[in-house]
């Protein structure tokens, strides 16, 4: 900021509040204005040129003080990121006062905000640089650069070729150049291939699991190179430290009534004096864990029909470390631990483990992949492939409506009367049907596995809007059937086709495009605002969706939209093609970029009233051309299902309510009793709507330590081929992950540009005082982690990494800071997802650890980025013109607006709400006063993203809120 801006903001400030103020507030204002000027004059900090040299989410002192004042200064050398002490960042207390809020961006709550959106901008596009390490092949490109075009620029890769034995080689090109076209371009194909049309293979069933991490730093416990030996001496396997030692003593919720736990299995007959503690998030509902869940199983399963290889091993529960030593468990320890030897699970599948190639750049070897591979058995698309299919064998298992070949089946159920209930339920699995044969009785889904009545609720959700689309074009059609629909066939690109010639598949196919698509929406303005309940958060991911810019200036949007696309996206200059994209993208949005196309100039066409939208369905450049994969093919990497690992969500027993008494509670349903076939029988016998306002009022399990469902750490699964039948899925998250090659947590935080741990002490949130009792807990917490993971003599010669240095640029050693030969905890062994469970320094509202929101940063936009039906393919010649408004306006009709505005936002009725809403039109009284449908709804918002667990009016009377 000049001088002279500098001064007149100043005076403004002086003259708006000085009769109003306290002079120390005055003083402190004028203090981090100073070092606002400061940080002008230094400048915009320059993107990483090496990986050692990151941002870490660190700011200059002057910049922490201009966005946050001394609240932010304080705590700038803890390892956590700064952003989350910036004012306005928090609840309303984060805010300035009063006077000085006429300033605008200048002001300190906006300088707070948009402080905090910067710094996220600076992570997502270091990530882009640093954090994208393909399986298939295409990393050493992607590095050395192929033709003299740089890596990050390449946007097509021989590797996402169809091989010869896809059924579809010929009609995409066989042996010569590929490109889809034709019917493979119409729709989401059921095995997901051809949505980059110049890619076929990529993001479909059965390709490779990515890495976001350095391929070297994979599989930790092998010791492969000197940095991981030092890092870990010899101190880890599979099985050392202990998982279900690990489970038992950071993960289990201890209870204080054991007996009415039962050890998440409840009382007989469902009884409501049943009682499980759990640590609950109150400002995020039960629908929202199952919410995740289901997504989940659209986009990623390691599993094949719900299998694993057919060899067993053991898991554990067979020693554990005794001052820094492993020693075997006594029978009395394995007593009063409460762990089981003879539990056994079939080994993960590997899809290649032989010696990756290598091959050298700047004098330094690199491998072209990870080690072992693993297969993404479903699309990586956000396709809704757990309702459609993902290959052959599961769209068998997707029953269409005989009478209308366009719906899904949904008969009615016998006795089930509520206004909604006509619209049906999901018929259940038939014997024909390919299928796990613990799927019995299921509800026919394509993606079965793991069945629960929250994962049954939205399934038949998702199938009652599925025809609620179809029912409404019908009536469109019937209305206007010579009208155009907006489809057409890429075959016959010129012909218009009618209402009246759409075909029961093509409306079918549309109806899948515009679910995915809704979900896709639900998910990022929706359900992630609520579980990052913050300001910064709000505006980033409907910045994601809709850009920065909303509504505000339509014609600047699309302008960025044609600059975007058609001027970075297809430079072959690496920096335009990444990081200018990505910053440029946040200004319209990624939904849509590439979705219309000026034929002149594109900025000055949009001043022209009578510009032509030219894009064209036979142009392969424009139905493509809005993707970017940033110069590696999409698909997620093992990293990002480690980050999901979200069991302690859920709550062992469900809080059951029925819409007569919304207010109490019936029973207490053991989630555990609605597993596999059971949900379907719970979700028939006491209706859709009466669930959803059970999960819709039930807070969900925080995430951390001490909050593992006790039902999933006692699950019976009666398919596995052991003595006990049964499995620790918490001390399975472990085992699966270092399986996988996971980097443990500090070298984990390292890779993604986040700062390292130096003791178990650093997991004490530092804002608590002193004499708190969570404090308290999280230093017994620290301790207890000390005890399982342990500590040793540390060596300072010894090197550990080369992702980051130390401040002063030395090379971080095996002492983390600490002096040679003094004891230091094993802080680097811990294994990533106890580390995310134990970070208790969060951002305000963050139901999530900022370890896991850094990984999200990355792949949830990439999702977006990466596949054209939400970008370039956006169009009514695939959504149809109906579809495509009903995904922007959130159904049919104009978009309707929420009431107020909500934490300052004047917002459209949110998308799941419309959605309930339209499928069970009973629950309207109770979601009237509802703005997020993942808040828990009985509970009043208050102001400014308030965290408080009090009752809305009306609601009063319900026994949640007598509970902390
Ligand atoms: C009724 C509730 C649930 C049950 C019974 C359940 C059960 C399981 C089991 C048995 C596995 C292990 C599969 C294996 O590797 O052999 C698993 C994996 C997993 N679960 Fe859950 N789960 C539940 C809820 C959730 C929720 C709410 C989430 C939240 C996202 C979740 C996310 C995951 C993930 C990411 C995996 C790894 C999947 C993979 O490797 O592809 N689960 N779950």
């Amino acid at each position: 900021m000049s001088g002279i801006k500098w001064c007149l903001l100043v005076a403004a400030l002086l003259a708006a509040g000085c009769n109003r103020t306290s002079p120390e507030v005055v003083k402190a204002e004028l203090v981090s204005l100073q070092a606002c000027e400061e940080m002008a004059r230094d400048g915009l900090r320059p993107i990483a040129a090496s990986r050692d040299q990151r941002f870490l989410g660190k700011v200059q002192n002057s910049t922490a003080l201009c966005r946050g004042g001394n609240g932010a200064v304080q705590f700038h050398s803890a390892p956590w990121v700064d952003w989350g002490n910036y004012w306005g960042a928090g609840d309303a207390r984060s805010k300035a006062p009063d006077f000085v809020k006429q300033a605008g961006h200048l002001g300190p709550t906006q300088r707070g905000i948009d402080g905090a959106l910067l710094d996220l901008e600076y992570e997502r596009i270091e990530l882009i640089k640093f954090n994208l390490f393909d399986n298939n092949g295409t990393y050493k490109d992607y590095v050395l650069g192929r033709n003299g075009v740089g890596g990050p620029a390449l946007k097509t890769w021989k590797e996402m070729r169809l091989p010869s034995t896809n059924t579809n080689y010929s009609l995409v090109g066989g042996a010569g150049e590929q490109v889809c076209k034709g019917e493979l371009i119409r729709h989401r194909n059921v095995s997901g291939i051809c949505n980059d049309t110049f890619n076929p293979l990529m993001g479909s069933s059965g390709q490779l699991f990515a890495r976001n991490v350095a391929f070297d730093t994979t599989f930790p416990d092998q010791g492969r190179t000197n940095l991981t030996k030092n890092r870990h001496g010899d101190r880890l396997s599979l099985m050392r430290p202990d998982p279900q030692v690990i489970s038992r003593r950071l993960f289990t919720r201890q209870q204080s009534n054991p007996g009415k736990c039962n050890g998440g299995y409840g009382l007989p007959g469902f009884s409501k004096d049943a009682d499980c503690d759990y640590k609950k998030a109150p400002f995020f509902n039960v629908l929202a864990a199952f919410w995740i869940q289901f997504m989940t199983h659209d986009w990623f399963s390691h599993l094949d029909e719900g299998h694993n290889q057919a060899e067993y091993m053991t898991v554990g529960c067979t020693s554990q470390k005794l001052n820094g030593n492993e020693k075997p468990l006594s029978p009395e320890d394995v007593k009063n631990l409460g762990c089981r030897p003879g539990d056994q699970i079939d080994k993960a599948y590997i899809a290649d483990s032989s010696d990756p190639k290598t091959f050298s750049k700047d004098g330094k070897t690199e491998s072209e992949r990870a080690p072992k591979t693993f297969r993404n058995n479903v699309t990586a698309w956000w396709d809704a492939s757990q309702i459609y299919g993902y290959d052959d064998r599961s769209r068998m298992r997707v029953k269409r409506d005989p009478k209308d070949p366009a719906r899904l089946l949904l008969p009615a159920v016998t006795g089930r009367a509520a206004a909604g209930d006509p619209q049906g339920y999901l018929p259940t699995l038939a014997s024909s049907d390919p299928m796990n044969p613990e799927w019995a009785g299921q509800e026919a889904v394509a993606f079965p596995d793991n069945f629960s009545v929250g994962i049954s609720f939205y399934h038949n959700l998702f199938a009652r809007e599925h025809n609620a689309f179809v029912d409404e074009f019908r009536k469109q059609t019937g209305r206007t059937p010579d009208e155009d629909s907006g489809l057409r066939n890429p075959i016959t690109p010129a012909r218009v086709i009618r209402y009246r010639d759409v075909t029961p598949d093509e409306l079918f196919e549309a109806a899948r495009l515009v679910v995915a698509a809704e979900i896709a929406k639900i998910h990022t303005i929706e359900w992630t605002p609520q579980l990052l309940y913050d300001e910064p958060l709000y505006l980033g991911m409907n910045a994601n969706w809709s850009g920065l810019l909303g509504d505000h200036a339509p014609q600047v949007s699309e302008a960025l939209r044609q600059i975007v696309s058609w001027s970075f996206g297809t430079s072959k200059d690496v920096k335009k093609a990444t990081q200018w994209y990505s910053v440029f993208a946040s200004g319209p949005g990624i939904f849509g970029l590439g979705s219309r196309v000026y034929a002149d100039d594109p900025v000055l066409a949009l001043i022209d009233p009578n510009k032509k939208d030219t894009w064209d369905i036979s142009n392969p450049q424009h139905v493509n051309g809005g993707v970017n994969h940033f110069g590696s093919p999409f698909n997620f990497p093992e990293e990002f299902v480690t980050v999901y690992r979200l069991h302690a969500l859920v709550p062992d027993l469900l809080e059951y309510r029925d819409l007569a008494a919304p207010n109490e509670i019936k029973n207490k349903i053991p989630v555990v009793e609605t597993f596999q076939a059971k949900a379907t029988e719970a979700t028939r016998s006491r209706g859709l709507s009466n669930w959803a306002l059970t999960m819709g009022r039930q807070r969900l399990g925080l995430l951390a330590l001490g909050n593992s469902p006790q039902f999933l750490q006692n699950l019976k699964i009666p398919r596995l081929n052991s003595a006990t039948q049964m499995i620790d899925v918490t001390a399975l998250d472990l085992i699966r992950d270092r399986e996988r090659g996971v980097p443990r947590f500090n070298e984990f935080r390292r890779q993604y540009g986040l700062r390292q741990l130096t003791s178990f002490d650093d997991f004490v949130d530092q804002h608590l005082p002193a004499d708190s009792s969570d404090k308290a807990d999280q230093q017994k917490l620290a301790a207890t982690l000390r005890e399982v993971y342990g500590q040793h003599l540390c060596d300072a010669t010894k090197i550990i990494t080369d992702a980051q240095r130390n401040e002063d640029q030395s090379p971080i050693n095996d002492c983390l800071g600490h002096p040679t030969g003094t004891m230091v905890d094993n802080v680097e062994d811990v294994d990533t997802v106890v580390g995310w469970l134990a970070e208790s320094t969060r951002p305000h509202g963050f139901a999530i650890s900022e370890t896991q929101f850094v990984v999200f940063i990355l792949n949830a936009s990439r999702r977006l980025y990466s596949d054209r039906f939400f970008t370039s393919s956006f169009r009514p010649e695939f959504y149809t013109r109906l579809g495509l408004d009903w995904v922007l306006n959130n159904g049919p009709g104009p978009a309707q607006m929420e009431k107020g505005t909500p934490n300052g936002h004047s917002q459209p009725v949110s998308p799941l709400k419309r959605v309930l809403l339209r499928t069970m039109p009973e629950l309207a009284p109770e979601l009237s006063t509802v703005v997020n449908a993942f808040d828990p709804w009985a509970r009043d918002r208050g102001e400014y993203y308030s965290l408080e667990w009090k009752p809305r009016p009306g609601a009063d009377s319900d026994e949640a809120f007598r509970k902390r």
